[in-house]
């Protein structure tokens, strides 16, 4: 949140001196772009750097290049004039190619911090090929990908794929821009490639808010975490995911298949454009080292799960946090929330935790409560009652600690000397509090500390989740740059907040010194993954449970330990449509567990835009309602068409939390979303790629909303097959191939729909998901047109630390569906027993859909399921009746 929107100033008319300063930063803004815009002179003709030598190890997997400078250039500082290229399949799946100074250490993510798991050893040879031949080609026998290094004047390389000689990467160098691909100075650095700009389809890149889905031609991408309102379009947001995927549409010689994947992360913790044409890409990083990544796919399921390999699998989040959040910034006291809670009793309406934002605290301090309005023995009890009604209690935290003499953790925190440092004594931030230091999470110290504060406070209230804000680190003053370094004031300026506003400007500066004397300039967008790394290590301490947290700011990696929400968006049609590109984003950056502050935070909502945002955002991974103070209220009841809405739609949603849980299993176990985009499911379909007006849930459940006032249809697109309503079995939509179809949408109403070849396990409505869990289990099994489905349900307790551990107290039961002769029969076969085992799990009704076609030569059904051990056989158990047309 930005300052500037607590105290809405009244409008004021436009006067002379006001013009006069607009165009004077206008000018300003001109006269920058020209000063840190390189030109074509700035490097002369043959600049680059060539081969000198090459060493290949021992097992052929990895290349070294010494790379030498042909020409000094003359913008962005001196030039590094060795470097060593080193290229290595780091798995079948994952080439590696890093870039770096031959001399010098350089800053770069330290394997404690971000774990990279490399799957083959290196075996280097100090042998080395003084004159390598023309082209040198590194590959592996098990892989699709082909590395070429071309030693041409100046060198390039290439990343091909083998089975269509596709080219995934190419530096050839680029005329229209500096004429090379490689530029390597102390704080610029520069790499491109060429991309076929019509077969390449890019998603990724973020955090921005963006229109669409698919990453649009000639923009820049920068990354560099602030606190920038999310219903700001295209700006650099709270968090830095420089990893995108490129789905390719066919080649003319048909030899890649439409949907063919592969990802491309540049790790790298610095601030950076990226600026993507569609026929070229380019990274314009202000520091570290080029360390460049190929995963191969060739699906972007597989592309999910070979990058999460390498960055850590999304965290498992406890089974309650599937459930319905309500939150609001401004609640008054412990009556407000109070009533809140009461409010959707009363309305019938599901609630599973309730929030509080930054008012509980007493004077904005953390770890504290305000004892006027949120009085300890009140707040005690009114998380008791929650816990009794099966229901739980999230607050947030921010990072900023207020320097305040008399406060405890203030004390300890100095006394543990655990503060971001600026000239050797603790930087002086202003957040909500006032005056704040900053806890440095790189420092061990800084952990043990957070994660004791938490433990204190746990103590006092058993809250059951925390909410990171503001840790981008967000800071409401803007400390003057340090004369004597560069790295406040880099002579390459990012394109942060979209006008090369200073990197230093509300946050920490670049020059304050984090633990080990590293520097801010390196780590700032690490803040918000080492406050949740900490965090996350914290809570599992404490309560030997899985932790719920959900960040703001987030990195590559930070999935393994944090959900995240989009942050402040506002409550306009625009920002309802733009948080499905954003949940997306977030899933492709490992991040499933997501969602957007329901019915908008910022401004005030309307009855229609907040009916229309639940009826989405019950499908959202993450739901919370949340909302700005000042604004209008928006609890879900506040409006009668909003609350029927709400119980319709968040009843399906609590009657898909097996569904949910499960994606989430297997988000945990191989790193695909839980909320995809459609080319997921239908890479072959070509039409998906453009799609970003709905998506899916998992790989068959189809989520159409209406995004717009006003309106009571929807022009959907199904991708080919059958289609099932999933309010109204009933209803259904049959296209061959994928086509729009225009569907009822009325006021009431969001079409969602399964996909026949599916096997849904959902269980019964119920105000909490404790209660939900205690109903018992139906399956909807959706036969395919080639008579067949599958689906699968993980069970365990939702909260146990590990989810599908070894040794843990868990089940995967999976099913399948088809047509064996004349009968149907749906099976079921239990991975791993324990949990069935243990509990009694009961299946007490099996929906089959998808029969139409398959009628003529069905006579009989046959359900063998086996649950808590037992083999539950369907036929004394299911009370359905063949119609002629399904089980119902
Ligand atoms: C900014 C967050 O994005 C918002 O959700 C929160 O309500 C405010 N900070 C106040 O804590």
């Amino acid at each position: 949140m930005e300052r500037s929107r607590r105290r809405p100033k009244p409008s004021q008319p436009i006067h002379k001196h006001r013009v006069i300063f607009l165009i004077y930063s206008l000018l300003f803004s001109l006269f920058l772009f020209v000063t840190t815009t390189s030109k074509a002179e700035d490097f002369p003709v043959g600049y680059g750097y060539s081969i000198r030598s090459t060493t290949v190890d021992s097992s052929g997997r990895s290349l070294t290049a010494q790379l030498q400078l042909l020409k000094n250039s003359t913008a962005f500082g001196p030039d590094i004039q060795n470097l060593n290229l080193i290229a290595s399949f780091e798995s079948k799946d994952r080439l590696r190619i890093k870039i770096t100074d031959a001399n010098q250490e350089r800053w770069e993510i330290p394997q404690e911090i971000l774990p990279r798991q490399t799957l083959y050893p290196h075996r280097l040879l100090p042998e080395n090929h003084p004159s390598p031949q023309e082209s040198q080609f590194l590959s592996d026998p098990n892989s699709d990908l082909v590395f070429s290094l071309r030693n041409t004047t100046p060198f390039g390389f290439t990343v091909t794929r083998r089975s269509s000689g596709d080219t995934l990467f190419d530096t050839s160098p680029d005329p229209s821009d500096s004429g090379t691909f490689l530029i390597f100075k102390d704080q610029y650095l520069q790499l491109s490639s060429s991309l076929p700009s019509s077969r390449s389809s890019l998603y990724g890149l973020g955090e921005h808010t963006k229109k669409t889905f698919k990453l649009t031609h000639n923009q820049t991408l920068t990354l560099w975490n602030a606190d920038i309102a999310s219903a700001k379009l295209d700006l650099n947001l709270y968090g830095s995911h420089p990893f995108y995927i490129d789905v390719r549409s066919p080649a003319s010689d048909g030899r890649v298949p439409a949907g063919t994947t592969h990802g491309v992360l540049l790790l790298n913790s610095n601030g950076m454009d990226i600026v993507y044409s569609g026929d070229r890409i380019s990274y314009k990083v202000i520091g570290g080292v080029l360390d460049l990544y190929f995963f191969s796919g060739p699906t972007p399921e597989m592309v999910m799960e070979q990058y999460t390999e390498l960055i850590g699998r999304p965290a498992p989040v406890p089974y309650w946090s599937f459930g319905f959040h309500q939150c609001r910034y401004g609640y008054q006291d412990i009556n407000d929330i109070e009533g809140v809670v009461a409010g959707y009793a009363k309305a019938g309406i599901p609630l599973e935790v309730m929030w509080t934002d930054i008012d509980y605290m007493d004077a904005y301090k953390d770890f504290t409560l305000d004892p006027a309005n949120f009085p300890l023995d009140k707040m005690k009890k009114f998380v008791e009652k929650l816990h009794l009604r099966g229901q739980k209690y999230v607050l947030i935290l921010d990072p900023g600690i207020s320097v305040t003499k008399s406060y405890e953790t203030y004390k300890r925190g100095m006394q543990a000397d655990i503060f971001i440092k600026r000239n050797g004594i603790p930087y002086l931030g202003n957040v909500w509090p006032g005056q704040v230091y900053f806890p440095d999470f790189l420092d061990p110290a800084g952990g043990i500390f957070w994660g004791n504060e938490i433990k204190i406070f746990r103590n006092l209230l058993p809250f059951d989740g925390l909410w990171l804000d503001m840790n981008e680190i967000s800071n409401f003053l803007s400390s003057p740059p340090n004369p004597t370094s560069t790295l406040d004031d880099p002579p390459y300026k990012i394109n942060n907040s979209g006008v090369q506003k200073s990197i230093i400007e509300n946050t920490v500066p670049a020059t304050s010194v984090h633990f080990d004397n590293i520097t801010e300039y390196n780590v700032h967008n690490l803040y918000g993954f080492l406050e949740s790394k900490a965090t996350n290590a914290a809570l599992i301490n404490i309560t030997g449970k899985r932790p719920f947290i959900l960040t703001r700011s987030t990195f590559v990696g930070s999935g393994k330990y944090t959900a995240h929400w989009t942050g402040d968006n506002a409550a306009t049609w625009d920002d309802i449509a733009y948080t499905i590109p954003s949940i997306l984003n977030s899933g492709l950056f490992g991040i499933p567990m997501v969602g957007a502050d329901i019915c908008g935070f910022s401004q005030d909502t309307t009855e229609e835009l907040c009916r229309r945002w639940i009826q989405l955002g019950s499908f959202y991974p993450f739901a919370r309602d949340h909302s700005d103070k000042y604004t209008t209220r928006q609890e879900l009841y506040m409006w009668n068409s909003v609350a029927a809405a709400a119980k319709k739609v968040l009843g399906l949603r609590y009657r898909l939390l097996p569904y949910f849980y499960t994606l989430m299993y297997e988000a945990h176990s191989k790193g695909v979303p839980i909320a995809r985009p459609l080319l997921f499911s239908f890479p072959q379909d070509t039409k998906t790629y453009e799609i970003d007006s709905q998506f899916l849930i998992g790989k068959g459940v189809m989520v159409s909303p209406v995004l717009k006032p006003g309106t009571v249809s929807v022009n959907a697109y199904f991708p080919a097959g059958n289609w099932f309503d999933l309010f109204n079995y009933s209803r259904s939509v049959s296209v061959v191939p994928g086509k729009y179809v225009t569907l009822a949408a009325p006021p009431d109403h969001i079409n969602v729909h399964v996909r026949e070849g599916n096997i849904l396990a959902m269980q019964g409505e119920a105000p909490t998901t404790q209660l939900a869990r205690k109903s018992p289990f139906q399956l909807l099994v959706v036969i395919s047109s080639s008579g067949n489905s599958t689906g699968e349900v993980f069970l365990d307790d939702g909260e146990e630390v590990e989810m599908g551990g070894d040794g843990g107290n868990w089940s995967l039961v999976r099913f399948d569906g088809g047509i064996v002769g004349e009968k149907v029969i749906v099976r079921s076969k239990v991975v791993n027993g324990d949990f069935a085992m243990r509990q009694k799990w009961n299946v007490n009704k099996v929906t089959l859909l998808g029969l139409k076609q398959h009628l003529k030569k069905l006579k009989d059904y046959e359900i063998i399921i086996k649950v808590g051990g037992r083999l539950q056989n369907g036929k004394p158990m299911i009370k359905e009746s063949f119609d002629g047309n399904s089980f119902v």
